[in-house]
């Protein structure tokens, strides 16, 4: 049986619905899956999953603080292990998925995709397959002006029920591709 291990990091609920759509999608193929916050992920070892999914809002353009320190903490242990080789050789078996919350109200997705780009070198650097950055629209809670007047006009209520449906398809997509890969 194949595993995943999703970590996410959530203020007002987003990345909680994408990183629950992404679970139900691997289960659905049958992978085990175990979901945690990062701070109940410390003592976790990536390379014991065959897939580590990473999700978190975009702050400033960048992964909010519990994210990253929680990214260097394990890179840091990793680093200490001798896990990260110059050049970096790819390990067989080995894949990441990365999802960004996001609301772009000043300059649309370039607001975060540094967050997804930033996360994918903490497991390029250990040699994981980077399968995909995924970045997902969500309403800015707690802002009407944010979520109605930004670049990307009205985003109140996203992710729909349907974006996260096709979340769970993706991921169950996922799942059945890494399961054949045995
Ligand atoms: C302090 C703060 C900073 C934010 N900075 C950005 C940003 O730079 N770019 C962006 O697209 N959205 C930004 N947002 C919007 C959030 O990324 C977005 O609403 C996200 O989906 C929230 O995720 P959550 O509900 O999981 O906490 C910011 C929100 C807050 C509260």
């Amino acid at each position: 049986m194949k595993s995943a291990l999703i970590i996410f990091w959530s203020k007002t609920g987003n990345t909680e619905k994408v990183a629950k759509a992404i679970e139900q999608g691997l289960q659905q193929s049958k992978m085990k899956v175990t979901i945690k916050k990062p701070e109940d992920a410390k003592a976790l070892d990536y390379f014991d999953f065959d897939l580590v999914c990473i999700g978190c809002p975009s702050y400033s353009w960048h992964p909010p603080e519990p994210m990253s320190n929680f990214l260097k903490l394990k890179f840091t242990e990793y680093r200490q292990k001798g896990k990260i080789k110059l050049s970096t050789p790819k390990i067989s078996g080995k894949h990441a998925l990365i999802f960004v919350t996001y609301s772009g109200p000043h300059t649309g997705i370039d607001e975060a995709t540094p967050v997804g780009k930033d996360i994918r070198q903490y497991f390029e650097h250990l040699g994981f397959n980077v399968i995909d950055e995924w970045y997902v629209l969500s309403e800015f809670h707690g802002s009407l002006e944010n979520s109605t007047q930004g670049r990307l006009g009205d985003i109140r209520g996203k992710p729909t029920a349907e974006q996260l449906q096709a979340i769970t398809d993706d991921a169950k997509q996922i799942g059945k591709i890494l399961l054949k890969d045995q």
